[in-house]
């Protein structure tokens, strides 16, 4: 990562580089209860939108997945995911959005999509969501973990505020919604709600970085932000904004059925 990227450069991918793997809002914990409420089982096919750099992957492939697709739209992310599961039959890497897979209909008994949906704007989410309904069987499920709001009547104020300095610090057009407009997203796309899961806002709290990456990359990337001095400048910019809407954001984790 050269000096003169990193300022423009989207935070997750900063994050990566720096060592961190685990980029959801709600981390491995949230992670995990989502996966646990999808009880997926040896008979499934499973499409994952935006593996990123592969850790929830790892968690899928864990249960002996029939299949597991990615569906991934960086190219860097996607060679890289398809190198480090290379040799397994059962497995696919797709480069390309997740709004047009190329997927045929009613192929995937789960979808499962984790801190991508929040970047896109309204009508892309409205796309995603479709295309997961699309490629999903009846009765299949579809687990999101997102960015969200609280409370749901929060104000158009904050909420446009909150979204603003999101977009200066992590340079992504994030827009996170609240619990109930993250359901009637899903519905309106023909989804009936199953679970919802809930976890504070703590990406970058020591607290999380450490039970999500464990103390010794915990080190490894506190190594890594001391010596890029842009990252670290870039990084701190972005737990501020973290910090300072804490009582409004949230992660959510969400399962939805196709009926
Ligand atoms: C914040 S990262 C999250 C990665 C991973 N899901 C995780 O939770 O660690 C966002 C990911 O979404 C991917 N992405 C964004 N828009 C996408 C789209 N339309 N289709 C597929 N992937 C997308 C990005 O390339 C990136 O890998």
């Amino acid at each position: 990562m050269n000096n003169s990227t990193i300022n423009t450069e989207q935070g997750h991918w900063i994050l990566a580089k720096m060592g961190k793997r685990v980029l959801r809002p709600g981390g491995k914990e949230l992670t995990e209860k989502l996966i646990q409420g999808l009880r997926i089982s040896s008979d499934d096919s499973i499409v994952e939108f935006a593996p990123g750099l592969g850790y929830t992957a790892s968690v899928l492939l864990s249960k002996h997945p029939k299949k597991y697709i990615g569906v991934e739209i960086n190219e860097e992310a996607a060679l890289n995911l398809t190198h480090k599961l290379n040799g397994m039959s059962q497995i696919a890497v797709l480069n390309c959005s997740a709004a047009h897979t190329g997927l045929s209909d009613a192929c995937s008994d789960k979808v499962v999509g984790e801190a991508m949906l929040t970047m896109q704007a309204d009508h892309r989410k409205s796309e995603i969501i479709r295309e997961a309904f699309r490629i999903l069987k009846n009765g299949g499920q579809y687990g999101i973990h997102e960015l969200g709001l609280k409370p749901d009547d929060i104000g158009d104020d904050i909420k446009h505020t909150i979204q603003q300095s999101l977009a200066q610090t992590i340079k992504v057009n994030a827009r996170p919604l609240t619990k109930q407009e993250w359901c009637t997203l899903l519905i309106k796309e023909g989804f009936a709600i199953s679970e919802i899961y809930e976890s504070p806002m703590h990406l970058l709290r020591a607290s999380r970085v450490i039970s999500d990456e464990g103390i010794f990359r915990t080190l490894k990337i506190g190594f890594n932000i001391l010596t890029h001095h842009r990252a670290r400048k870039r990084i701190v910019e972005m737990r501020k904004v973290f910090e300072k809407y804490e009582s409004q954001m949230v992660a959510y984790a969400i399962i939805a059925r196709k009926p």
